[in-house]
């Protein structure tokens, strides 16, 4: 029997992306194997008729609760803040829960609540063979990252005073409208500075760090302007002087482990009027935690407030970050497609592992049993789920 696979809605506000895309969902049922159930959702970047169209079915907006448990549900981002009631059903989605991140406990908690049955396969972990990430937003944040910061720069640099910051940021249909947009206001950055600007990006070996060189090239740069620092540069140990020398700083890093700060309130007051930088663009986003190399602000911005001030600045320009945890969606269509593009191989060997999960539900799958079957992207992820659900318990017992 044909898997039904259950698209939910996504309510975080400002996200247009979409797990599935019309594209993808028509390549899962033509693979005989799926049936598509889509939520109703005005924010989704795709219509629901275009998925009507390529034979899923429509069902009302947030009603996956009350899907059948058979149907694993998938989305992108977090559910609904201050619910604690249990999740029974599977959950494909990025949660946030994996690295410890501010109220990880609370939310794996919810799978604990619902089981036997519930179970999370966390989108940001789920790997091939090799380790490698089989599907990942990056190339697009750290595009849509370097975007950002250079609309943030320009609205900066044009005021008086430097006082007004950007204003609230709408998703664009297609890269050409974006890069076109920008390169309108890379002039007014030019003439304000009196110099072409200069960016930095660590991380720029990866998926974002690439996304945001790519940008910046596109939106003018000369390729002399882009300092792209990865491992190799970093050695070294930070804080950086070389951070507060660009007028935009983008960091596109996968932290793993404590790591000296790139750049800190010591070294921005040591720096004075000489600093350049004037935005931080911290696509990677490790707002809360503990060991965030930019730790020079607390919040994550959004697209209605892109950007927030770094406080304690008493010489040299303002200075502002960049914490949008979402900034693909500033490309939602394409961002979809090539994330569900990447993502489908994998979806296609999901009914195996459903079913053969289904004899030990609710019980931890053992490191040494994952194997290497089709269905093992999915194992991997749920020895993964066992490993910090159990982890969550030891933190909820000190
Ligand atoms: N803000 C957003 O909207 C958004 C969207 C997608 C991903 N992200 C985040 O961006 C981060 C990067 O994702 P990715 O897919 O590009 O990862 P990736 O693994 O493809 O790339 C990370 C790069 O960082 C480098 N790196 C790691 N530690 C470093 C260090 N100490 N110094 C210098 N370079 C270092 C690696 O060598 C690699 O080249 C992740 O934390 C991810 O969650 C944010």
């Amino acid at each position: 029997m044909a898997l039904n696979l259950w698209l939910r809605c996504e309510t975080k506000e400002f996200e247009h992306r979409s797990a599935l895309t019309p594209t993808t969902a028509k390549q899962l049922i033509d693979s005989g194997r799926f049936s598509v159930t889509v939520e109703r959702d005005p924010q989704r970047i795709f219509d629901d008729e275009e998925f009507e169209r390529v034979g899923c079915k429509l069902v009302e907006h947030n009603s996956w609760p009350s899907a059948p448990l058979s149907s694993p549900i998938i989305g992108l981002k977090e559910l609904p803040p201050n619910d604690t009631s249990p999740l029974p059903h599977t959950h494909i989605m990025f949660a946030h829960c994996y690295k410890q991140q501010g109220g990880w406990v609370d939310v794996i908690s919810r799978w604990e609540a619902g089981q036997p049955t519930g179970m999370l396969y966390d989108l940001e972990f789920l790997q091939d063979e090799k380790g490698r990430r089989v599907a990942a937003f990056g190339y697009h944040a750290g595009f849509a990252g370097a975007a950002v910061g250079l609309l943030a720069l320009a609205k900066q640099v044009s005021s008086e005073g430097e006082k007004e910051r950007l204003g609230e940021i709408k998703p664009y249909p297609n890269e050409g409208e974006l890069i076109k947009f920008v390169k309108g206001q890379m002039a007014v950055i030019e003439k304000q500075l009196g110099r072409k600007p200069r960016a930095l990006v660590i991380g720029a070996l990866g998926r974002c760090g690439r996304g945001a060189v790519d940008f910046f090239k596109a939106a003018g740069f000369e390729d002399d302007n882009i300092a792209k620092w990865d491992m190799a540069e970093t050695a070294k140990g930070g804080p950086f002087q070389e951070i507060l020398d660009a007028d935009v700083f983008v960091n596109c890093i996968y932290l793993t482990s404590k790591i000296p700060s790139f750049i800190s309130p010591e070294s921005i007051a040591a720096a004075g009027d000489k600093r350049q930088l004037r935005v931080v663009v911290d696509v990677s986003c490790d707002t809360t935690n503990p060991n965030n190399p930019i730790p020079i602000y607390s919040i994550n911005t959004t697209f209605d407030k892109p950007t927030v001030d770094v406080d304690g600045i008493t010489a040299g320009p303002p200075m502002t970050v960049v914490s949008i945890d979402h900034l693909p969606t500033l490309l939602p269509r394409e961002a979809s497609e090539a994330f569900s593009t990447d993502l489908l191989p994998s979806l296609l060997t999901l009914p195996e592992a459903i079913a053969e999960r289904q004899p030990r539900q609710g019980k931890p799958v053992p490191a040494a049993d994952v194997g290497d079957g089709p269905e093992r992207v999915w194992k991997q992820s749920e020895e993964l789920f066992w490993r910090v659900l159990a982890q969550a318990q030891a933190e909820k017992k000190q």
